[in-house]
């Protein structure tokens, strides 16, 4: 994809549904007993990989007129997957599931592409296998393929080292599967989707924050069934975001993204902008399944450089690559601080981004936990190597808008991992 510097970004735009949501309301649909009914369902390629997944392990799941079907069939009603379950590019099939798959009655292998088969699979294999559960890593390299053969769950309380959603969620699904209860502690609150929406199912879940600390603990209990659910899934704010960010950069622009979740857990972004001196306002907001969602104004505005670090890090991990870009394109300094987990993401996002911000002209210094950005040097045009990661093309997409002479995104199409049609989005705005 080759993009040029642009003025006038001006509409209404919806994005699609959001990811980490997508994914859940299949797996939790399909060990529920009856069907789940999901709206603004994304069709990017994670969330198909775990639809051909279920539909591997004998589930049923239609996709017609804007609504996918889930043909539950209750927590025990799996049955053994002929090939090997393919993840594709995705982490959150491979620990999500790896959690459903501990607690079956069959044996399982996973596998993915290059990048998947190359993130540390250690933080769900080591609270698996303290539950109880047969886990291992087929080249004994701590990375997927995995292979999970039939094991007798305990519950365990497991202190997390790391604010992972997917590492949370995994031993959560493990615990419906287990005798006695379950919890998992984490150093800061990730993204809750999980608990919201396994609550809405039927499981027995609480949430706790201590009050002195920043812990947070989710607990479970093991249930006789789930239940099938109507779902209208929220846009994606990690796909708004670079709407949220073309509307502050692209001179007089004015943008609204409708119908945008807004979970504190997930919404970082927001603050960060404002923080940065951002003109974002949130209309209509509004609750629907336990999620809230906000239509976002955007207008363009001058950003200052901040320091991003603590609590809020994993509010707005995904946004961080998109945050660089405004840090860049901002006056001042900008640091971003306690974000390791940025090394195992699709790529190592804190070289990807750095990198790539280097080749456009900005001053980007990598750090072992982040990054640090002297903002406000002019971007000029570059080849961007994403290295097939999806949110380093969209997010080098939007520094494409604001700097002098043509970028290339290389490998664009990887952004149909999340969000296809990303680029026919923009048309609608010129
Ligand atoms: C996700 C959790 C996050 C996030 C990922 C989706 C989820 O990963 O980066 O894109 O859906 O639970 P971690 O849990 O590894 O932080």
């Amino acid at each position: 994809m080759e993009l040029t510097n642009i003025t006038g970004l001006r509409g209404e735009i919806s994005v699609p549904g959001d990811k980490s949501i997508s994914h859940r309301c299949v797996m939790f649909g399909s060990i529920a007993k009856g069907t789940t009914e999901i709206q603004h369902f994304l069709h990017g390629a994670d969330c198909l990989a775990t639809i051909g997944c279920f539909r591997r392990m004998g589930i049923e799941i239609s996709c017609s007129a804007g609504t996918v079907t889930v043909y539950g069939k209750g927590l025990h009603g799996l049955t053994a997957p002929e090939e090997i379950l393919d993840v594709g590019n995705s982490g959150t099939t491979t620990r999500l599931m790896a959690g459903i798959l501990a607690g079956q009655s069959f044996d399982s292998k996973l596998s993915g592409d290059e990048s998947l088969n190359s993130r540390p699979m250690s933080r769900i294999m080591e609270p698996l296998s303290k539950m109880g559960a047969n886990i291992s890593s087929i080249l004994r390299n701590n990375c997927a393929p995995l292979y999970i053969t039939k094991g007798t769950l305990s519950g365990i309380h497991y202190e997390s080292p790391v604010a992972s959603a997917q590492v949370k969620s995994c031993i959560l699904l493990a615990g419906l599967y287990a005798e006695g209860r379950t919890s998992v502690t984490e150093p800061s609150l990730s993204r809750n989707h999980t608990e919201l929406m396994l609550r809405e199912f039927g499981a027995d879940i609480c949430s706790t924050h201590e009050l002195d600390t920043t812990r947070a603990t989710a607990s479970i209990q093991p249930c006789k069934e789930l239940y099938g659910q109507k779902i209208t899934v929220p846009g994606d704010i990690s796909s708004a975001a670079y709407f949220i960010a073309a509307g502050l950069l692209v001179p007089d622009s004015e943008i609204l993204v409708k119908n945008t979740g807004i979970n504190p857990t997930r919404a970082g972004i927001l603050k960060v902008c404002e923080d940065m001196g951002g003109d974002i306002t949130l209309l209509n907001e509004r609750t629907q399944g336990g999620e809230k969602i906000a239509d976002i104004l955007v207008r363009t505005s001058s950003l200052h450089g901040i320091t991003i670090d603590g609590d809020i890090i994993p509010t707005l991990i995904d946004e961080i690559p998109i945050i660089a870009i405004m840090a860049a394109a901002a006056e001042g300094t900008t640091i971003i601080r306690d974000a390791k987990e940025l090394k195992v993401k699709e790529t190592d996002r804190i070289e990807t981004v750095t990198d790539n911000l280097k080749a456009m002209g900005c001053c980007a210094t990598p750090t072992p936990d982040g990054m640090i950005i002297e903002g406000g040097r002019p971007l000029h045009g570059a080849y961007i190597h994403t290295l097939l990661d999806h949110r380093i093309a969209m997010a080098f997409s939007i520094a494409a808008l604001i700097a002098d002479g043509n970028t290339k995104i290389l490998d664009s199409h990887c952004v149909d991992v999340s969000y296809p049609g990303f680029y026919e989005a923009f048309e609608s705005l010129l």
